[in-house]
């Protein structure tokens, strides 16, 4: 049988390493590994029902592309999208940064089409390209659709970093409740960051709010006031002693010490952050599958 939950993402993460390693170390956009990596999720997307779309796109690094795979079924003027950005950068593998988010998104859908429902909803997966280079696949993505196609997008889930090796749980904080941050997002942000902190807590672990700037795929989104969330497991921050003592882990040192390096392998990659947070995903997809926003 195959393979379904955290040990399929493992296992996706090991293709996405194989990949880079036939490819010159990495999966970087305009690259052969980014284009290797883009059809290494297609198929598993195609053979599962999705209606798949690939979205060319050019930067300064060369022509690149988006992958949309979306449900068959649901309302299509109701779209629940979830995003990660496939690409790496040039200087390795990219496994935590971003094939976790990736294979983790990758997964919660073909565990969703394998369990034979039909959502009320549209799903819609988004796998971006050249995030590296500045967001540059989600922008070009977000400025290519008509008014009507903005309006029909109920909600956007970015997922980026989410096994790293000395792990943090952030929750993008869509009501910037402590205060620090430029306000809050658009109206029903505040409910998807309620959801994943609900789902991680069931999952074990107490989250923390991270902020909600821009600095990742949902940027575009939130600019036109769609709704957005995601979880974020850290990059270059330090843990400190009290998040140490919450989450376990090395406090003083960074949550990703391989972040952007050549180290960014399948041994980066802590995997019971990684499960906590698929179910996380896994959640948000069977829910908002049915409704968005809840009651
Ligand atoms: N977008 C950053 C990168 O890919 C990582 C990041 C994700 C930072 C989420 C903050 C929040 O390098
Ligand atoms: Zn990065
Ligand atoms: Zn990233
Ligand atoms: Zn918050």
């Amino acid at each position: 049988a195959p393979l379904t939950g955290v040990a399929a993402v493992q296992e996706h993460l090991q293709e996405l390493q194989s990949i880079a390693e036939a490819n010159g170390g990495n999966r970087a956009a305009g690259q052969p590994g980014y284009k290797a990596s883009l059809d290494y999720v297609k198929a598993q997307l195609d053979e599962a029902g999705y209606v798949t779309t690939v979205q060319e796109f050019s930067t300064l690094g060369g022509t690149t592309y988006n992958l949309l795979a979306e449900t068959p079924g649901g309302d299509a003027g109701n779209v629940i999208m979830f995003g990660a950005h496939l690409d790496s950068v040039s200087r390795g593998p990219g496994i935590n940064d971003n094939g976790t988010g990736s294979a983790a998104i990758l997964q919660a859908a073909l565990d969703y089409a394998a369990s034979g429902a039909t959502p009320t909803n549209k799903l819609r997966f988004a796998f971006w390209g050249a995030e590296e280079q500045g967001l540059v696949g989600s922008t070009y993505y977000v400025d290519s659709l008509s008014e009507e196609e903005r309006g029909q997008i109920a909600a956007y889930l970015n997922f980026d970093m989410v096994g790293s090796p000395n792990a943090g749980y952030f929750t993008y904080d869509g009501d910037d409740s402590d205060g620090e941050g430029e306000g809050p997002g658009p109206e029903g942000s505040a409910q998807i960051e309620q959801l994943l902190n609900d789902a991680l807590a069931q999952a074990g672990v107490e989250t923390e709010g991270t902020d909600f700037d821009g600095r990742s795929d949902y940027g575009p989104f939130i600019e036109v006031g769609i709704p957005a969330g995601g979880t974020f497991t850290g990059a270059e921050g330090t843990k400190t002693e009290e998040q140490a003592q919450k989450w376990g882990g090395q406090a003083g040192e960074a949550f990703d010490p391989c972040y952007h390096q050549s180290c960014d392998t399948v041994d980066n990659v802590d995997t019971q952050a990684l499960d906590r947070n698929l179910q996380a995903i896994s959640t948000a997809v069977t829910t908002y599958a049915e409704q968005f926003p809840q009651p």
